[in-house]
Formats: C-alpha cells, sequence, structure tokens
C-alpha cells in the first residue's frame, strides 16, 4: 500500500477509535474542530413519564459492556447542564444564582471529554483509555463495571464571589441536582446508573490531569444494566 494511503488509514482508524464515546460514525454530523463533536440535539417531549422514572430509578452496580451511544450520551448531558432557556443561558438543573460553578465530563475507554453546555458539544481533552485511570483511583464496583462514568467536578472560583461561604455548600446541593437529573434521563432510556459519592475528590481529579482547583462531587457511572438486575 502506498506510504500516503497508509497514513490515510491510520488517521481514520485513530479518529474512528477516539471518538466511539459519542458513537459518531454510526450516525453522527462530522465533529466541528478535530477535539470536539456537537452531540445531536436532545429529545425534549415524549417518552417515558417522569412518574415512571422516579419509580424505575435504582442505583445498579453491574452493567453489561455495550458503549452509550451518541444519542445517550447527548441526552445524558442536557439532562445534566443543557441550555433549556437561551435568552439567558439558564440550564436543566438550577444554580445558585446562577453561577453553574459544576463542570460535566465524560470518560470512557477511549478518552476525557468536557461538555460544552453553550454548544452542546463534547470537547476532547485526553485520548487513551481515562477510565482504566479513574479506576485505579475509584476502586468501587460501579465505576469499575460501566462502559462510562460522568464526572461532575466544582470550580468554586466561578461561584465564590456572588455566593460567599455558602458556594460549597451551594455547589455540592447543585450536584444533586445534576445528578438526579441525570440519573432519571438514563433510568427513561433504559440504562442506569449509581451516584458515587465514595471516592477521594482530589485524587480522581489528578489521575485524570484535570485542574488542581476542580473538586470531584459525584460520579455517575452509567451503562446497561446487567442481564437479571
Ligand atoms: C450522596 C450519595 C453517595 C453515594 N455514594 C455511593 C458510593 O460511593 N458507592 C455506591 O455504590 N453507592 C453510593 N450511593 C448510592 C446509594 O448506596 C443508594 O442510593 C442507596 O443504596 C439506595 O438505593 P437506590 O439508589 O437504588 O434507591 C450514594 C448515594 C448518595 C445519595
Amino acid at each position: 500500500m502506498p506510504r500516503k494511503m497508509i497514513s490515510l488509514v491510520i488517521v481514520a482508524i485513530a479518529t474512528a477509535s477516539c471518538l466511539a464515546l459519542v458513537g459518531l460514525g454510526e450516525s453522527g454530523a462530522p465533529p466541528a474542530a478535530a477535539d470536539e463533536v456537537t452531540l445531536p440535539p436532545p429529545v425534549t417531549s415524549g417518552g417515558m413519564s417522569l412518574a415512571e422514572a422516579i419509580g424505575k430509578r435504582r442505583s445498579v452496580r453491574r452493567f453489561a459492556p455495550t458503549p452509550l451511544t451518541q444519542v445517550e450520551v447527548s441526552q445524558l448531558c442536557w439532562a445534566a447542564q443543557g441550555i433549556t432557556e437561551p435568552d439567558q443561558g439558564l440550564r436543566a438543573s438550577p444554580s445558585a444564582m446562577a453561577t453553574y460553578p459544576v463542570d460535566v465530563f465524560m470518560i470512557d475507554a477511549t478518552g476525557l471529554y468536557q461538555y460544552d453546555p453553550g454548544k452542546h458539544a463534547l470537547r476532547r481533552l485526553a485520548e487513551g483509555d481515562m477510565l482504566a485511570r479513574l479506576r485505579s483511583a475509584v476502586g468501587q464496583a460501579p465505576v469499575r463495571s460501566a462502559p462510562a462514568c460522568m464526572l461532575l467536578a466544582l470550580d468554586y472560583e466561578r461561584s465564590r464571589g456572588r455566593c460567599g461561604d455558602r458556594a460549597e455548600r451551594y455547589g455540592l446541593l447543585e450536584a444533586g441536582h445534576i445528578a438526579q437529573n441525570v440519573l432519571l434521563a438514563a433510568t427513561a432510556m433504559g440504562l442506569a446508573g449509581c451516584p458515587v459519592g465514595g471516592m477521594d475528590e482530589h485524587n480522581c481529579i489528578k489521575v485524570l490531569g484535570l485542574p488542581e482547583k476542580l473538586v470531584a462531587a459525584y460520579l455517575l457511572p452509567i451503562g446497561h444494566p446487567e442481564k437479571g438486575q
């Protein structure tokens, strides 16, 4: 095979593998930039009723290895922090004084991605098996089993100015709102998750190579429940 063609094949394989989290190649549009994938629009009506999702939600700790699709990732990110009122940029989860100190990250065997609510896009921050790295810092069963994990991380610099001494309490409350939205959205799609708070909130950030000012509030391992769960 000519050298030029070999390098094209290598680039194609690399691109396909690092975008596997968001299912690009199955149904998606091309990425807006090399390291950014615009997610499909979220589904904002129909589906399982809220009452049914509340009734069905359960913390699940054993998952099938099936990766999440682009559509599923889109819906989970939107439920977490999607823009629901574009004029003022208000989001799916409430935030004290609309300071939005929680950043949303997705981690899987292909990389680490940050959700950009304004663009409804995922920006790739790191390639490779970042889930394995996370698992080295968090030995919890659901994190070991799930094919993907959402991280909710607090940046208190964003909220301290307006929220003062209440920034930490407000931030954790806000992470709780977001987590519940995500868990209910997962349930409504036939997925499941488990809210994990039992981890070292600084070490998680460190192993993922994220800025040290961030504090991990919650991990939300998510996937298809293993049969029989
Ligand atoms: C703040 C918080 C922290 C939690 N941390 C963990 C955890 O570290 N590991 C885990 O397996 N489950 C964790 N859970 C899940 C609880 O164990 C679970 O919600 C509880 O057993 C009730 O079950 P249910 O969620 O299915 O209703 C946590 C839940 C909350 C609300």
